[in-house]
């Protein structure tokens, strides 16, 4: 997820992983549970938070650079997650506001989302954790664990305005996929 005051065009990657944009057909399946909590694990998280920093997003998911895993980060207000294999245990509230995807550059729409959630996930070494997020935090953690279902913010928004974000994307991809 990117945050809309964040609008620096940054395209420095450190971490070796390729940010894919909409359409790429890996960013609408569903991801497969992680098994094996190993070092090649514990690396992969760390490039994706590299990956995230060097976009200036709050979150990334493993499908946004082409692993169909769970596995996604979250990092916002000085605090970092790590989900996976996360589970939603307890929702509350609503709210709405605007969310942007570091899959879609450039565009952002509003979602409306519970106001709080409990999640249980693991860490990079199997140990199961709850996480409570609230407000920005839990849009955050709703907006990553959608994209380990194949589901996509903008999903949630009508047709027409659905339709006329497809047009932006294919502007801005110069149809490479
Ligand atoms: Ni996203």
């Amino acid at each position: 997820m990117t945050d809309n005051n964040n609008q620096d065009n940054k395209t420095l990657i450190d971490s070796g992983l390729e940010i894919l944009h909409y359409p790429a057909p890996v960013l609408k399946k569903k991801s497969e549970p992680v098994d094996k909590f190993d070092d090649e694990l514990a690396k992969f998280i760390q490039d994706l938070y590299s990956a995230m920093r060097a976009h200036d997003g709050v979150g990334l998911a493993a499908p946004q650079v082409g692993v169909l895993k769970k596995i996604a980060v979250v990092e916002y207000d000085n605090k970092s997650y790590v989900l996976i294999n996360p589970k939603i245990i307890e929702k509350r509230g609503i709210q709405e506001g605007e969310e942007g995807c570091l899959s879609f550059p450039g565009i952002y729409a509003n979602v409306t989302r519970p106001e709080w959630v409990k999640i249980e996930t693991q860490d990079e070494h199997g140990d199961t954790h709850t996480i409570e997020g609230e407000g920005y935090t839990a849009r955050a953690f709703l907006h990553e664990m959608d994209h380990l279902e194949g589901k996509l913010f903008i999903d949630y928004l009508s047709n027409l305005k659905r339709n006329a974000i497809r047009k932006k994307a294919a502007k801005h991809t110069g149809g490479h996929f």
